[in-house]
């Protein structure tokens, strides 16, 4: 029986799934994102090109794929018609490669303003939101009052519009917040036209169809683990299901149907917004990583916060998701350190935990073990055996700790700079 296999983060966020999306493609048939929307931000590089994706999945790129957008995505047709514009400017046939589900649920122009008027009231306990207007989509939706893809080819959906938009309106009155919608709100509307000439599915019924016809299909995960809703340092998280089990309720699959899981991590941390974040470097190690790294928001382009890498979460996240499969990303950034460190445990007071805490503060402290950096240039290498030994060790390091082998190591944002194991 065929299965849907699922790529997601394990960390906070822009690990790399798009370019391991784009990596693993040419085996699957199927692409499907199945929660999150444009808070996303998914970079591909390939043939000296470098594309960004918010809501489309990353095997749009490639020949005969099918790319659904799964009922559990937020959508806002302004930046979902950007990215369509942009991939058919390069030749990339959207219209017959791209499925929209008719449950995904609608962004409209006054969800981003409410989540800006929220984010500016919290003051200094702000979310950090890339205020695409995701929260309130998601309160929408589980409120019970959401606009969805399928009303977009209603006879009143004008109708639906107002009042979902007059509720809002009515809502921002608590708000001190000055707005005005009218530029946004018309390209909004302009791209709800163009999205209608999209092929609208019940993305439940299409993908197990497609199951049944024994075609592959792989779920690309956006955001990461510990922005989950439920198991994230909550409250600053995003407001869907990050985790494997978001695969179901966002496409529409029995977890029976659920097969690899690949679980993707960078070789050290980072965070993007606010939040707590034990092993976060303040000093030049921090400032080394964000510069080699090129840490800055493929979205918001803000500096992504950058750590060692953490134990206590990455085992949390491999027990929560099931992974079957790590893949390690960004371990080139790495190959200037002479030391490494990783977090095995938090020290709190003067108790060492191992389980992921309830809470983290200022008095949840990392105990690292450290490594001697491998000090060489990784980029060009292309074959595990000729990894340096000291990179060996921190892999089967991490093997160990979590009980999943490492399957894909990736040593620079390309392509082809991709170990597969
Ligand atoms: P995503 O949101 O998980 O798809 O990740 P992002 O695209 O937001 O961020 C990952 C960044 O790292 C992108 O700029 C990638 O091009 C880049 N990248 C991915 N893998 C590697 C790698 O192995 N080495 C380096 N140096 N960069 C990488
Ligand atoms: P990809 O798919 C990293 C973070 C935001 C903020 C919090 C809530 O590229 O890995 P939201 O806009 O959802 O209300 O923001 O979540 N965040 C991300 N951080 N990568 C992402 O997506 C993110 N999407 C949201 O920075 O802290
Ligand atoms: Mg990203």
């Amino acid at each position: 029986m065929k299965k849907v296999d699922v790529v997601l983060g394990l960390q906070w966020g822009d690990e790399g799934k798009g370019k391991v999306v784009d990596v693993l493609t040419p085996r699957y048939q199927v692409i499907a994102r199945f929660q999150g929307g444009p808070n996303a931000g998914h970079s591909l590089h390939f043939e000296g090109n470098k594309y960004v994706l918010h809501t489309i999945p990353s095997g749009i790129f490639r020949p005969e794929s099918i790319n659904i957008i799964g009922n559990g995505v937020v959508i806002d047709p302004v930046i979902l018609s950007d990215e369509i514009a942009k991939l058919e400017k390069d030749g990339v046939d959207v219209v017959s490669k791209l499925r929209i589900s008719k449950k995904a649920h609608l962004i409209l122009p006054t969800h981003r303003i409410i989540d800006a008027a929220s984010e500016a009231s919290k003051g200094k306990t702000k979310i950090g939101s890339t205020l695409k207007g995701i929260g309130p989509t998601y309160m929408d939706k589980t409120g019970r009052n959401g606009l969805r893809v399928g009303d977009m080819i209603a006879p009143d959906f004008a109708d639906r519009y107002a009042r979902l938009k007059a509720k809002h309106l009515d809502l921002l009155r608590q708000y001190d917040y000055q707005f005005d919608i009218t530029d946004y709100e018309k390209e909004w509307m302009d791209g709800v036209n163009n999205l209608r000439r999209f092929q609208f599915i019940d993305s439940e019924n299409e993908v197990n169809r497609l199951l049944n016809e024994d075609k592959g299909i792989l779920a690309e995960g956006a955001q990461g683990s510990m922005l989950d809703i439920d198991f994230g340092t909550y409250p600053f998280v995003t407001s869907s299901s990050t985790l494997c089990a978001g695969v179901c309720t966002g496409l529409g699959v029995a977890p029976s149907r659920i097969g690899k899981v690949y679980g993707i991590f960078k070789a050290y941390c980072t965070r993007v917004g606010s939040g707590p974040f034990p092993t976060e470097l303040f000093d030049e190690d921090g400032e080394k990583m964000r510069q080699i790294g090129m840490e800055f928001g493929a979205t918001t382009g803000r500096a992504r916060r950058c750590g060692w890498l953490d134990m206590v979460a990455l085992r949390y996240a491999v027990m929560m998701n099931g992974v079957t499969a790590l893949i390690m990303m960004k371990s080139d950034v790495l190959n200037s350190f002479e030391r490494l460190k990783v977090a095995v445990a938090y020290k709190i007071g003067d108790q060492e935990v191992t389980d992921f805490p309830y809470e983290i503060d200022e008095q949840t402290v990392p105990v690292y073990k450290e490594f001697e950096g491998w000090n060489c240039n990784i980029n060009g290498i292309r074959n595990y055996e000729q990894f340096p030994e000291r990179l060996k060790e921190y892999i089967e390091f991490i093997e160990q700790e979590t009980g999943v082998p490492v399957k894909i190591i990736s040593v620079g944002p390309d392509r082809e700079e991709t170990i597969l194991r």
